[in-house]
């Protein structure tokens, strides 16, 4: 095949050709919408880098987890903001949680949703991390028991799946045993398996009041610079009966999503990170981009790389579009 035989605009000339030889697509099955649930009644309060995406409390969040529905959105990912904090979080594994009582109330009232609960401890430990502190550092072995907890709470308040995002070593098996043992072994888990010590989730923790409070993540996540550690990361995880793999952030990391696809067989998630949508906002308020092109032109990035499943504060606005 060679110009001027062969042209490849030929097949570029109009929409319905573009349509026919289109090779990824974005559906609005694949996309996930994070929420941030906050203690206390008529609380509605945007995250000032974050526009659109508010803490709300439960009343809020039943009214616009309708609205996810009436979109066509199948799933959303709770975050919680507690009433207090503590050393060891114990708002995360309480059955009176806030997260607990945001599962019942929304399976009550939207049931069809689909509700994936994160498992993490730094949003309820006063000092931010993601598990309990001994010797200046998170005690991996300690913080699984919790996360164990915390899982199990989850699932008895109703969640659908279970997404630990801690990285702690062992968490899928110490998670997938506890809820085996308790009557819960057809609920997934959807791993955060390879999660990198990344910059992208400042304003995520502005939204969950979550930074931590001395040192930071790196003796946990990942380092930004390793992509055979991802696949090791994963393949673990696949060992401990993970149901779903996940990537976080998405966007500097399209390459480790790519490798992901072609090792392991699970359903691949993406998660388009809270930094990720603010660069998008932020751009577009300035009137540097166009912000619903760049917005698609990213989720189908994240698709063509490999990606079953975007988890995404663009949810709403993608499925707008997608209609
Ligand atoms: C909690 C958690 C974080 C995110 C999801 N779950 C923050 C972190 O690890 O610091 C980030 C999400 C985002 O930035 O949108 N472990
Ligand atoms: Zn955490």
């Amino acid at each position: 095949m060679f110009f001027p035989e062969y042209r490849a605009r030929r097949l570029r000339r109009n929409e319905t050709m573009r349509k026919m030889v289109r090779e990824t697509h974005l559906r609005i099955d694949d996309l996930i919408y994070p929420m941030f649930s906050a203690f206390g009644s008529g609380v509605r309060q945007e995250i000032s880098s974050m526009p659109g995406i508010y803490q709300q409390s439960i009343e809020h969040i039943v009214t616009e987890a309708k609205e996810v529905r009436e979109l066509g959105i199948p799933a959303v990912i709770l975050f919680g903001l507690p009433e207090t904090k503590d050393p060891v979080g114990q708002d995360a594994y309480s059955d009176t949680g806030i997260i607990q009582r945001t599962i019942e109330v929304l399976k009550r009232e939207v049931p069809e949703l689909t509700v994936i609960t994160d498992v993490c401890l730094c949003e309820y430990t006063d000092h931010g991390h993601c598990g309990v502190i001994r010797n200046g550092d998170v005690d991996n072995d300690e913080t699984l028991r919790l996360l164990a907890a915390e899982a199990l709470s989850h699932a008895r308040a109703g969640a659908d799946i279970i997404a630990p995002s801690d990285m702690m070593d062992g968490r899928v098996a110490a998670i997938r045993e506890l809820l085996d043992a308790n009557g819960f072994s057809h609920l997934p888990i959807m791993s955060y398996a390879v999660k990198y010590a990344s910059a992208y989730y400042g304003p995520f923790r502005e939204a969950a009041d979550s930074t931590p409070q001395f040192g930071d993540r790196r003796s946990y996540q990942m380092d930004p610079a390793n992509r055979r550690e991802a696949l090791r990361e994963a393949a673990l995880d696949v060992q401990e009966c993970a149901d779903f793999l996940m990537v976080k952030p998405a966007l500097a990391y399209l390459d480790i999503l790519r490798d992901l696809r072609e090792r392991f067989d699970l359903p691949l998630v993406a998660y388009n990170v809270s930094g990720e949508y603010s660069m998008i906002k932020a751009a577009a308020q300035q009137g540097w981009i166009d912000h619903d092109r760049v917005m698609m032109e990213t989720l189908i990035g994240m698709k063509r790389a490999g990606a079953d499943l975007i988890i995404t504060y663009h949810a709403k606005e993608a499925a707008k579009l997608l209609r």
